[in-house]
């Protein structure tokens, strides 16, 4: 099974775009997948059609201590399984600053829940911010995918993202490691566009071997600015519904067949490490 901890830092960059519908490609493509909601915005909850106002059980509820991790999970659709955020979850933050074992509440929870024999991937959608959520997703997943939007700063950003990864991994996660990098909102033609995806695969290329980013690969597909991709979240569906036949629909159809080319290798990797 791969846990995946979709983060960024920095807002609006895709990170809930790129969850949901890599999640969402990833069931289509036979896989069971649960989608974990970790922004206290709820978004991903909201563009998979789940009203989160009406009583509904969601993940601060297991951060809370009150239920248990298949308690809050509900079916979306085929496939694809939902742990709902809600705007509760934004007390998380302040309810763990000072409890003991913080960081390792979900990966508790979910080792408790049996996920290894339920689903075939994890899905994180983390909060733009480098909080406890955030961090209890990382001690948790098995890998990082960074959503990044093209821009100048793009890099200094991402250095930041890295530091994040190594310390978790040092301190809370040896295995942890960066799989990749998603291009977001894609201005395919522009130079800078084409020149800071340049510098990122130039910073990799030159990074020490041991770091957790190492092996970060940037995938090729990018994912390009569609409208569509905007459309979809209030309609409470997948960019598979909404617009089948969409710039946006194909794109992440490409990232989810990345994914799954790799599923071979990670095979592998797991018996050898077994
Ligand atoms: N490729 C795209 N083309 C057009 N619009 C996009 C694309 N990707 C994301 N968007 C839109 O951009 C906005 C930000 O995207 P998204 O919510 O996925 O980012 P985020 O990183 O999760 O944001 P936050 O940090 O607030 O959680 C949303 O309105 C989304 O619908
Ligand atoms: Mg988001």
């Amino acid at each position: 099974m791969r846990i995946i901890a979709v983060m960024n830092q920095k807002g609006g960059v895709g990170k809930t775009t790129t969850s949901v519908n890599l999640a969402a490609g990833l069931a289509l493509q036979g896989r069971r997948v649960c989608l974990i909601d970790l922004d206290p915005q709820a978004h991903a909850s909201l563009h998979l059609g789940v009203d989160v106002s009406g009583g509904v059980h969601s993940i601060y509820q297991v951060f809370a201590g009150g239920k248990s991790f298949n308690e809050v999970v509900q079916l979306a659709t085929e496939n694809l399984w939902l742990a709902p955020a809600d705007l509760d979850l934004a007390a998380t933050e302040v309810e763990l600053v000072d409890a003991p074992g913080r960081e390792f509440v979900l990966k508790n929870a979910l080792a408790q829940a049996n996920v290894d024999g339920a689903y075939d991937y994890i899905v994180m959608d983390c909060p733009p911010s480098l909080g406890v959520l955030t961090v209890n997703a990382l001690t948790a997943a098995t890998e990082v995918f960074i959503p990044l939007q093209p821009h100048f700063f793009a890099l200094q950003g991402l250095s930041k993202l890295f530091e994040t990864t190594a310390l978790v991994n040092r301190r809370l996660n040896r295995g942890l490691k960066v799989t990749g990098i998603v291009m977001c909102l894609y201005e395919t033609g522009t130079r800078l566009a084409g020149d800071v995806t340049d510098d990122i695969l130039h910073f990799l290329s030159h990074s020490d071997p041991q770091a957790p980013w190492a092996s970060a690969q940037v995938f090729s597909n990018r994912i390009r600015r569609n409208i569509k991709l905007a459309e979809a979240p209030s309609h409470g569906q997948s960019i598979y519904e909404y617009a089948p036949v969409s710039a946006g629909a194909q794109d992440y159809q490409g990232l989810v067949k990345e994914v799954l080319q790799a599923e071979q290798q990670h095979m592998v990797h797991d018996r050898v490490a077994a």
